[in-house]
């Protein structure tokens, strides 16, 4: 087995670093970039019943900003800290052309030893199923379920959804596991206070990963034209997320123990976050914002800063899951330090 290798499930990756789907991920060329690349696994733009969603991607916009809040150029020299504020809509073709897609890039994806990932996102849950059957009949190895889009509330009605409920959570994904054979990797929101519930829930309800965990919304007022940037709020995201992303990974790892596997996202912006991620226990991670932002060479760059690593360390990547996790202690561990606040305070404080 080769350092890197890792598993999800009933399902073997090459390595951990996962494209996970933004807009260039909705093109065959860029599905194509990232299987050559070298992602573990690459999850193609999501669809879903709504044209609603459709249309959201016809008025879709984006700024990358630097940590001033100024737009910045789009583009491989972007620092790794740029942020994103969005607002996204699903894939553009209607349900049988993706799918059609889905199985030519399957077919790509395989000759790579990469998994390939289509990506549903909740509308009507009826719908859901059935489109996840065809997913499954088309021959398909997994189907992302995605119950957490930042958008649920501003987007048109049903378009997309943000399931806040564990007990919803439950339900959608028994709807999903109890019809389908092949894997479901359910991806939860980050708009909710208790994460670690929603994991539970979803894997009692037979998912094999929960991907923890999707965008946050955000409003950027623009002290030009005194209004929100982009018109409305969006997600937003960027590096500052990793640390979020990890705490919610070490606490669902907590809840759930060690044999449920867990996929990190939502702040990873190269090879030494994702052995954050890792070390926080997912077994593997996404990346979306980076990639769109900087490009492909993001993935490759990824996976030999992540070999480095382990090589460095002298671990496999499944030595590194959850370690970081589980030396995790509760403030009543820590020992007593003598004044030690005084040295975080301005002079005149002390
Ligand atoms: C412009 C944009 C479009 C996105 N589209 C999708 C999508 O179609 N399906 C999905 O599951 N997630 C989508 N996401 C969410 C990303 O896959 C990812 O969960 C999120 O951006 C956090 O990870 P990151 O910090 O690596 O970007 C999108 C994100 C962005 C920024």
């Amino acid at each position: 087995m080769s350092m890197l290798e890792t598993r999800i499930g009933d399902l073997a990756l090459k390595n951990p670093v996962i494209a996970a789907p933004a807009e260039h991920m909705i093109t065959d060329g860029g599905v194509r970039a990232a299987i050559e690349a070298g992602a573990g696994a690459v999850v193609v733009k999501s669809t879903n019943e709504s044209q609603a969603a459709k249309a959201q991607l016809r008025a879709a916009e984006y700024v990358a900003l630097d940590t001033l809040w100024q737009p910045v150029a789009w583009g491989a020299d972007a620092d790794p800290a740029t942020m994103i504020l969005s607002r996204s809509g699903l894939h553009p073709l209607g349900f049988e052309e993706w799918l059609a897609q889905c199985v030519q890039q399957d077919r790509i994806a395989r000759n790579h030893d990469c998994l390939l990932v289509p990506s549903l996102i909740l509308a009507d849950p009826d719908h859901a199923v059935d489109m996840a059957l065809a997913v499954q009949s088309a021959g398909l190895r997994v189907l992302e379920f995605n119950i957490g889009t930042p958008y649920g509330r501003e987007a048109a009605k049903g378009a997309v959804s943000t399931e806040t409920a564990a007990d919803r959570v439950g339900a959608l994904t028994r709807a999903m596991t109890e019809r389908l054979d092949i894997p479901v990797w359910v991806k939860l929101t980050g708009q909710s206070s208790d994460v670690p519930d929603l994991a539970v829930s979803a894997a009692d309800a037979g998912a094999q990963a929960s991907i923890v965990a999707g965008r946050l919304l955000g409003m950027l007022p623009d002290l030009d034209t005194m209004e929100p940037m982009l018109g409305t709020s969006g997600g937003f995201g960027g590096f500052w997320n990793l640390p979020l992303t990890c705490h919610w990974l070490a606490l669902c790892r907590a809840a759930l123990g060690p044999g449920k596997a867990l996929i990190g996202i939502n702040g990873i912006t190269g090879g030494h976050d994702v052995a954050r991620a890792l070390l926080a226990g997912a077994s593997a991670t996404g990346l979306a914002s980076a990639v769109m932002l900087r490009g492909f060479d993001v993935i490759s760059e990824s996976v030999a800063v992540l070999d480095d690593y382990c090589r460095s360390k002298g671990v496999s990547v499944a030595d590194l899951v959850g370690r970081a996790a589980d030396a995790r202690k509760t403030f009543a561990d820590m020992p007593e330090l003598t004044n030690h606040w005084q040295n975080f305070v301005p002079p005149q404080s002390e």
